[in-house]
Parts: C-alpha cells; sequence; structure tokens
C-alpha cells in the first residue's frame, strides 16, 4: 500500500499518479477479435494479461440473459468479451480504480456496446444477483484483502450461476479454491496451464459462510 509520501501508482490505486500513456491491444479469441485501449497505472498495461486471456478462452456456458459481473474490471476486457458474448444480459463492470473504470467504460463505448454499466463498487445495488461472476482477482492486495473482497461478492452469485476465477498457481490458487470450500462453495479445477488455474464455482444459496455464519445473515 502507498504511504502518504509515496505515489499511489498500484493498479489498485483508487487515482495513480503515474502520467496517462494509453496503448491500444489486440485482443484475439475463437470467436471475438476487437481491440482495446489500455493505459498505465491500470491492470495489463499494454497487453493481455496470459491469465485473463486463458479465462476467456475457457469454453463456458453464457447466460443469455441478466446481469453479469466483472469484479476488478481494470480496462475491461473481460467485461466487453462477456457483453459481446451475451448481448442479451447487462455486465457490471466495477473497480476501485477510477482510471480503470473509465477506460473500462470508452473500450464499451468505442465498440458499441450498451449493455455494460461501469461502476464503483459501492454502487451496484445491493440487491441485485448475479448469474454469472468472472474475475481475475486482485491478489496482490493480499490474502486477507482478498478474502474480504471474496466475501462481499460471491455469495451474490444466484444458485445456478457460476463463479470463475483465474489465479496463477505461484500466488495461492490453491489455497483459494480450498478457502472458497471451507466457505461453503462448491469448486472445481477447469483449467490448469501455464501457470494458471481456472476455477469454476458454485454456490447454493446461504451457503457461503462467514465466521460460520451464512452470509445471508449477516
Ligand atoms: C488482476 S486485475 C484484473 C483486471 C482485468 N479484469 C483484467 O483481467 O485485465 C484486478 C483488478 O481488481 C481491481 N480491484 C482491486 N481491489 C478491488 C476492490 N476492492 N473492488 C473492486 N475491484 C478491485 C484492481 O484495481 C484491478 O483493476
Amino acid at each position: 500500500m502507498s504511504s502518504p509520501t509515496e505515489p499511489a501508482n498500484h493498479y489498485f490505486s483508487v487515482d495513480p499518479h503515474a502520467p496517462s500513456e494509453e496503448r491500444t491491444v489486440e485482443v484475439l479469441l475463437a470467436d471475438l477479435a476487437f481491440t482495446i485501449r489500455t493505459d498505465s497505472g491500470v491492470f495489463s498495461h499494454g497487453k493481455v494479461d496470459a491469465g485473463t486471456h486463458l479465462l476467456l478462452a475457457q469454453e463456458a456456458d453464457l447466460p443469455e440473459s441478466g446481469d453479469l459481473l466483472d469484479l476488478g474490471c481494470g480496462a475491461g476486457v473481460i467485461a466487453v468479451t462477456l457483453a459481446q458474448r451475451s448481448p442479451g444480459a447487462r455486465v457490471w463492470a466495477v473497480d476501485v480504480n477510477r482510471r480503470a473504470r473509465d477506460l473500462c467504460a470508452k473500450n464499451a463505448a468505442a465498440l458499441g456496446l450498451n449493455n455494460v454499466v461501469v461502476t464503483a463498487p459501492e454502487d451496484v445495488p445491493a440487491d441485485l444477483r448475479f448469474a454469472g461472476i468472472w474475475s481475475n482477482p486482485p491478489i496482490r492486495i493480499g490474502k486477507d484483502a482478498v478474502h474480504d473482497l471474496l466475501d462481499r461478492w460471491l455469495w451474490r452469485i444466484q444458485p445456478d450461476g457460476h463463479i470463475w476465477l483465474v489465479v496463477s498457481k505461484h500466488l495461492g490458487a490453491d489455497s483459494l479454491q480450498r478457502w472458497m470450500n471451507e466457505r461453503g462453495a462448491r469448486t472445481e479445477r477447469m483449467t490448469s496451464k501455464a501457470s494458471y488455474r481456472i476455477i469454476r464455482a458454485q454456490i447454493d444459496s446461504d451457503a457461503w459462510r462467514v465466521n460460520g455464519d451464512p452470509q445471508s445473515a449477516r
């Protein structure tokens, strides 16, 4: 974390200090090809992260409608991919980083997508439940902070919906999966490739336990 004397320039800073330096990146998937803009101070400047690419290359049943979540959207590559693949769904792209949100909104607009809602996490309606959740979670914020983040969001999946996460093996993918199971999720490792794990999870209604209590009772 930045101290008051240090410039805030993590990809998860609320307002990164690094001067903006936009770069365009080509995104090539089996079914889609498009470009997005990336920027300094936003995760994966000048490229598509290899883990994110693996997640997007994964064959997944995508809900055709309902609300989908890209948790920690960065420049929005996951959000705009979901929005193109599932034009009848509404995709919520949330991030704490203001520059990331602005970039994600610009990327969605440039692709003519009107089914992406880019917003700060606290502005997502509290009663919304998601038909699907996708994330390359911000592991660098620290284990406890990641657990808090997932505690806040994952139980909001609808009972029949899937959660898709990509996590590096070296950054604790296996322990994160075990922790999710302890919380009450049913997880599967779908892919293990090039040092990344793709984890798919489902949570039965009210089964996400925080300190032994069902999340819904908190
Ligand atoms: C590993 S990056 C993934 C970015 C993008 N989805 C991608 O795959 O390129 C994780 C993102 O989570 C965001 N983030 C960090 N803490 C967050 C929080 N508490 N709520 C929402 N997003 C957060 C970071 O700012 C960062 O953009």
